[in-house]
């Protein structure tokens, strides 16, 4: 069942630009929901089509598309995190075992990988959007209803494991966005307190 949203609109079609309290509020109370808290269902794959198309939907210098997503999911996913437990047995290493539990749990982990092309936009700016492309699929799927998280983990920077997955030599994992039903709602986290982190230049 696709989630319902508009088409994606054609190159040049007028957009609306309307405020959009229920986006606002839903800002102020969205929260990632924890890795190992997620259980099936996970988006269906026309669910997951919208999410992905949204995910895309981000400030992108030069218009690079500077990313690509790897889906994780079903039998795929559990030999995947197998591999890496592979890993983690051979430098007999139970922390990095340990660490897999937020990656089995979710029926669905999608790997935003960070590939920069070379040219003139600047490689931070290249990483940034695939930031961006992050946070744009976590806040796509709590929008959906379902309960996401953004998490990197040790598996994100192992050459071993980032072979295993299939990144190029200039990829980088930005996240893996993981995706499922919460099996109890979130509760809000400590948020940083905004006057010391903001500051106005003055001549
Ligand atoms: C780049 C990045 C990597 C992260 N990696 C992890 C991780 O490996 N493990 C973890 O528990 N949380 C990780 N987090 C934090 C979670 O996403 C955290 O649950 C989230 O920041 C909660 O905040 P929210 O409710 O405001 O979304 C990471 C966050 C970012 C931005």
């Amino acid at each position: 069942m696709r989630s319902d949203l508009p088409p994606a609109p054609p190159f040049g079609a007028a957009l609306p630009l309307a405020a959009s309290p229920e986006t606002l509020r839903f800002l102020a109370l969205r929260r990632s929901v924890s890795a190992v808290a997620l259980v099936g269902p996970g988006p269906d794959a026309g669910q997951l089509s919208d999410l992905l198309r949204l995910a895309t939907r981000v400030p992108d210098h030069g218009k690079l598309a500077p990313w690509r997503f790897i889906v994780l999911d079903g039998a795929d996913k559990v030999a995947f995190a197998g591999g890496l437990e592979g890993l983690a047995r051979d430098r007999n290493d139970p922390l990095l075992a340990g660490k897999l539990a937020k990656l089995k749990a979710p029926p669905l982990a999608v790997a935003v990988i960070s590939s920069p092309k070379p040219g003139a936009i600047p490689e931070w700016e290249q990483l940034l959007s695939a930031g961006a492309v992050c946070t744009s699929l976590v806040t796509a799927a709590l929008a959906m209803g379902f309960g996401a998280n953004w998490i990197t983990d040790w598996y994100s920077y192992d050459s071993e494991a980032t072979a295993i997955l299939g990144l190029g030599s200039a990829e980088r994992v930005a996240g893996f966005v993981m995706i499922g039903t919460p099996k109890e709602p979130p509760q809000e986290r400590e948020r940083p307190v905004l006057d010391p982190l903001v500051t106005r230049w003055s001549r």
